[in-house]
This record gives structure tokens, sequence and C-alpha cells, in this order.
């Protein structure tokens, strides 16, 4: 220990943070959980020791808006206890993918508790090995045919279904090309299998193809985007990609995560919304979001699925979702395909609260919005977390993104809509956020 720094910490950081470092090497601060990733120790653990007092700080400031406890129902409004005082409060949810609602939807409810009382709980065993329930199978069916494809596979997470299956198709002297703000599952997809991984510009097709132009032919090519953005809500340039991924032969997948169910003329997502159905060689899906509960999905031509089933080791490797799940996925699909003006009402409520973004001062992005995710840009991640904070307190669950999500000092709310949210919940979630926007005179300074 020196200056009462534990090793670890002082190595961090350059010797003139260092007197700073000693007063306020508790105060959560002065830094973000980017800081305890690389510490050299040998011991293993002293990133976690290092990382424990800044926690103990961060959640005794009440400005960790990590984790909160939920106590009922996550819809348009829920219940979470605060885990400092112990209060138990009615909150209006802008931080829930529950785009359709669909998580309460009577039906959904019905065929999850029919297929466990069916089913049982589980299946205790990977498809592959244990067996596969036939649900599953009708749930692959009604996906591949929501996408346009000839077949598709169900993984037990997005996140697996994008690892597996990227890594399933890649070798060390493939590359894949990915956009730099792409989901973790993708770049651990790409990570995973030991590829080059070329990363481009956001959103900048010039960029990709510069970086398709230098990559040597006979290296097999993978683009993998996100149809909507994960953090922003905005759109991928898919026509484009679509172009170069043809003129470069290049395979491409897209990820619909946040475009199912609420992008396109019928919900059928980001691909639906250019028009490009059978232009995209694989499309990737979660049901974590629109579909209200867990669950991936992969769909392309059959042969690409059947070598997915027997190399995706994500897939492979892993147990079989629940019976419950699997009904409750496939209920959610059919709702949804059914009842378009549940998402008419999800619309509504996205141009309302961002156009009363807008009348507040505040500069939502994107503008037009593109999905049910708008952001505004709050700045440092110190006044990202204090105003978080504030609008915590004033009964809004919001999400507040800090660097390393964002870049530094690119803190913002991310705020996603359900067609659950009322006008009057909309017009309240407005008013808090304009009033403590103003306390934080970030009005009118968003930008991206
Ligand atoms: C773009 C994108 N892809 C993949 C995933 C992973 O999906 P899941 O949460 O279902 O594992 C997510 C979820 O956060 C996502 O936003």
């Amino acid at each position: 220990m020196r200056h009462g720094l534990p090793v670890y910490l002082w190595v961090l950081h350059t010797d003139s943070k260092e007197s700073e470092m000693a007063e306020t090497m508790m105060n959560s601060d002065n830094y973000t959980c980017a800081d305890f990733l690389e510490l050299n120790d040998a011991d293993l653990f002293a990133k976690a020791r290092a990382f424990a007092p800044f926690y103990a700080d961060w959640n005794a400031k009440g400005t960790c808006s990590y984790h909160r406890l939920l106590t009922s129902a996550c819809t348009g409004r829920t219940t979470i206890r605060d885990r400092l005082s112990g209060r138990e409060r009615e909150f209006i949810v802008l931080a829930s993918n529950n785009y359709l609602g669909l998580n309460n939807h009577p039906e959904v409810i019905e065929a999850a508790q029919q297929a466990l009382a069916r089913y049982g709980s589980g299946m205790c065993g990977s498809r592959f090995l244990s067996g596969t329930f036939d649900l599953v199978e009708e749930l692959e069916a009604e996906l591949a045919d929501y996408e346009h494809c000839e077949s598709a596979i169900f993984f037990t997470s997005g996140y697996q279904a994008n690892v597996g299956t990227i890594s399933a198709l890649l070798r060390s002297t493939d590359t894949a090309f990915i956009d730099r703000l792409s989901h973790a599952s993708i770049v651990d997809g790409c990570h995973m299998s030991g590829c080059t991984t070329r990363a481009f510009r956001h959103n900048d097709i010039e960029h990709l193809e510069t970086l398709l132009k230098k990559t040597a032919q006979k290296s097999g090519k993978l683009i993998v985007v996100d149809g909507v953005f994960s953090m922003d809500g905005d759109l991928a340039p898919l026509p484009g990609i679509v172009t170069l991924a043809k003129q470069y032969g290049a395979r491409l997948i897209v990820d619909e995560a946040h475009g199912t169910g609420v992008v396109g003329p019928t919900g059928g997502g980001s691909i639906e919304q250019f028009g490009l159905h059978g232009e995209v060689d694989i499309v990737m899906g979660t049901c974590s979001k629109t579909l209200a509960s867990t669950g991936g999905f992969v769909c392309a031509d059959k042969a690409v699925v059947d070598y997915i089933r027997y190399y995706g080791r994500s897939y492979m490797f892993s147990a079989s979702a629940t019976p419950a799940v699997v009904a409750g996925v496939l209920a959610a699909l059919r709702v949804m395909r059914r009842e378009p003006q549940i998402r008419e009402k999800l619309w509504e409520n996205i141009r309302y609260f961002h156009a009363g973004l807008r009348k507040c001062g505040l500069k939502p992005f994107p503008d037009p919005p593109d999905s049910a995710i708008i952001t505004v840009e709050v700045g440092d991640d110190k006044t990202v977390r204090d105003m978080s904070k504030r609008i915590y307190e004033e009964g809004l669950f919001v999400s507040a993104v800090q660097y390393p999500a964002v870049s530094r000092n690119h803190g913002k709310l991310r705020i996603s809509l359900s067609s659950l949210l009322s006008t009057e919940d909309l017009d309240v979630a407005l008013e808090v956020i304009a009033r403590v926007g103003s306390e934080f005179d970030v009005l009118g300074k968003s930008e991206l």
C-alpha cells in the first residue's frame, strides 16, 4: 500500500493523479466500471477487491441505477423496492423492452401455465442429447414463417443465438465485419470464433466498403449488423449493406432483436422496413423484447440451420428453454402477428413521447424516431448518475447509460416505450424529465 492505496489501484493511475486518488479512492463519482477491467495483479481477485469499495460507495450514494429490485410484473408500471430504504413504490416503466406489453397478455400467461402443467418445469438437458419438446419445433416453424425463411433454430437466449451462430460459421482464416456499436453478443461470437474482426464506423457503409476491399478475396466474409441498434434505437442502412455483401461475396446476418414486432409495415422488423425479405442470409432475433420472455432464434435456409444445430456450441452445450418459456413465446408471436392495433398504439406512444421531449427543449435521438428506443444525451458520467437518481426519486424507471457502454462523457438516458403506457403515464414522465433536466441544465444541450 502506498498513500493508503492498494497497489492495484495505484498501478492503474498515473503519478499526477496520485494525490487525487489518495483522497477520493472511495468516491465512486470519480470512477466507472471500466476502471476495474484491467488490473495487473498475480491475484486474479485483486480486481474484485478494488471494485468492492467503489461499488459500496456507488450503492450508498444511491447513484447506481442498475439491478433495480422489482416486486411486481413489469408492465407500464411496476413496483420497486428501494435497496437503501426498503421502501416499495410504484414506478412508470421506461426501461423495459416489453414493447407490445405481451408479458402480461392473458393468452401468453395461459399458454405458459398449460405448458408447465403438461410438460413440467424443464427439460433438464440440451436439446441435442436429451430430446426436444414438440412445442419447440412448432415454434421454430412459426418463426421461420414470420421471418420468410426456410428454417429456424431456437436457442435458450438471444445472446447464445448470436454467439453460437457466428462462431459456428467463422474460422480463423475468415473475417467478420461488424458495426462499432454492435451488440456484445455479436462481438463475443466473433472473438469466440478466432476470426479477424473488422469494426466499421457506426452506420458508415463507405467505411465498411473500404474494409471489405482491403480483405483478401479468399477469406470467408461475414457482415453482422443490428437492424435496430440496441443503445440508440437507430436503424442500420440495410439496403446499402445488402448491396455490399453481394458485391464482395460476404454473407450477411441481421440481428432483429429490437425490430421484431415494432419496425416495418406489419412489424416484420428492419428487413421488412426496407423490403429486403429474401436478401439477407441469416435473420437473428430474440424473444426477450417484444416476445416478452427469453430465448433467441436464427432463421436461414435449411442447410445452414441444420449446420448450426450441429456446430453451434451455445446450442449444443446449454439446456433447452423451459416449456413455459417456449409456449409463452409461441403465444406472444401469434398475438403479435394477429393484433396490429397493439403496434399502432406503441407507435402513437413513440411519436407522442418524442414530440413531447422536443417540446421540453430536449433533443431526442433519432429524430424522427426509428423504433421504440429513444435516447437523450446528458453528458458526463457524474451528471448521468445524479440525474438518473433524481428521476428515480420522482418515480420513473429509466435506464441511464454510462461509460463504458457509451463513449466517455456521452452518457444518456435510454428510453424504451411500450404500448402499455397511457397518455397520462407519458405526460407524467415528460414532466419529470423536463423538470429534472432543467435542474441539471441539460435542456437544449443534448446532441449526438
Ligand atoms: C441487439 C441485441 N442482440 C442480442 C441481444 C441478446 O438477447 P438476449 O437478451 O435475448 O440474450 C440483445 C439483448 O440485449 C440485443 O439488444
